[in-house]
């Protein structure tokens, strides 16, 4: 069994209450069987089964259950999103038997203390964790992105165990949290050429199939370092993302660009020598066309959804741009509706540099707190859903029951005129 210290051992006792006892029995399991040889501390955790949608009835008398004693969260932690946007469900139309149930899942969090700020870019909204760090997230496309992109080291964990770990402070030291286990496992070459968000999504669904749980490290051939907008961070998360849900990846590399690249690529030269044994995988132009053709299943929009994984203000100004290009307004809308998730931080600043009301005008909506997926949308008749995202691509047929339009920002924008 994992070692504990003493203080965690009277946890794991019982001798400060039940829920701190089954918190530290559900990390001391995890760690039991993952071959964890202790805890570490954490510096945040990331909370996700908080949509109703998702968790149920089952789901939300746990979480009663466990708010009810009192007890808090002991490191700064962030939600993942609900099933609706909080505060405006009633003008965007979400069901109001949803609404209740999902507002009694939001009383429990906060009874913890647990910020409620719902997205799943935590790290865009305050929550940043430190180069190396050791955090608890269970989102997976943030923990795609935490580890990836910062650097930081989480496993992608369950709504249970994150919430367990924030409650305690502490995670089993195993997986992504080890050295050894973030090295690559899969070489991949690739030869497209790679511009826009939605070929990151298209890249990494093909990836993430292949490379399941494993860890890809990715050579761009045609890409310039030098320019900048072609692997600006929000095109990462969506790479991330998409990785994420077609796969399990947790971490990914990409040379010359994400902090460990060159570190990884050293330590494993010095393990494999020149004889490297590491899976080597090609991805071409043709590739990435025929991935787009297979996450098409439909034409006309009823429905154009931006912000998956949250969006953040450069791409909500990128709507904007679109939006005053194309001379929509009050009198000239969007032919179908138009919703951009993201999360009340970003909101705010939208508000205050004037994109929402130019979005508003149009006919679009900025629906916060919540996304296509985890809302109740087939609910809502909504049934052809355009996105730019890889990884609602791949649930919205199943999840909410959609056809999909799968293309770049402006692409499916252009559907709505
Ligand atoms: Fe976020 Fe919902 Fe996509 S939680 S990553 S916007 S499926």
């Amino acid at each position: 069994m994992m070692f504990l210290t003493k203080e965690e051992e009277k946890i794991y006792n019982g001798e400060y209450g039940e829920v701190l006892e089954t918190c530290m029995n559900l990390l001391v399991s995890l760690g039991d069987i993952y071959g964890a040889e202790k805890l570490i501390p954490i510096s945040s955790a990331q909370v996700s089964g908080v949509s109703y949608k998702t968790i149920g009835e089952k789901g939300l008398e746990f979480l009663k259950d466990i708010s009810s004693s009192n007890v808090k969260v002991s490191v700064p932690t962030t939600l993942n999103p609900a099933g609706m946007d909080l505060t405006n469900y009633e003008k965007l139309g979400f069901p109001k038997k949803f609404a209740k149930k999902q507002l009694e899942i939001i009383k429990c969090f906060k009874r913890m203390d647990i910020e409620l700020g719902c997205t799943c870019t935590p790290y865009l909204s305050g929550n940043v964790p430190l180069f190396g760090s050791h955090i608890s997230w269970a989102e997976s496309s943030a923990v795609a992105y935490a580890n990836s992109v910062i650097g930081a080291r989480t496993n992608r964990e369950g709504g249970p165990s994150a919430l367990a770990s924030a409650i305690i402070g502490k995670t089993p030291y195993y997986g992504y949290h080890l050295d050894e286990n973030r090295l690559p496992t899969h070489i991949v070459e690739v030869e497209a050429n790679i511009t826009k968000s939605s070929d990151y999504g298209a890249l990494g669904s093909i990836v993430g199939r292949i490379v399941k749980n494993g860890v890809p490290y990715f050579k761009f051939k045609k890409l310039d370092i030098n320019n900048v907008s072609s692997y600006k961070s929000y095109k990462l998360k969506a790479l991330g993302a998409a990785l994420a849900a077609s796969g399990g990846v947790a971490l990914y590399h990409i040379e010359n660009i994400t902090p460990e690249a060159n570190i990884v690529l050293k330590r494993i030269e010095k393990i494999e020598g020149n004889n490297c044994n590491i899976e080597k995988i090609t991805i071409t132009e043709d590739d990435i066309k025929n991935e787009y053709e297979s996450l098409n299943s439909a034409e006309c929009p009823d429905l154009i959804c931006i912000g998956c994984p949250h969006c953040s203000l450069e791409e909500i100004k990128e709507v904007v741009d679109f939006i005053l290009k194309n001379n929509l307004n009050k009198n000239n809308k969007f032919k179908c509706d138009l919703w951009i998730c993201t999360s009340i931080y970003i909101k705010s600043i939208s508000d205050r540099m004037g994109y929402t009301e130019i979005i508003e005008n149009a006919g679009g909506k900025i629906v916060c707190d919540t996304c296509m997926v985890v809302a109740p949308i087939e609910d809502m008749d909504y049934k052809n859903i355009a996105t730019n995202s890889g990884k609602a691509a791949k649930y919205l047929p199943n999840f909410c029951n959609s056809n999909v339009i799968y293309g770049d920002i402006i692409e499916i924008l252009k559907k709505g005129l």
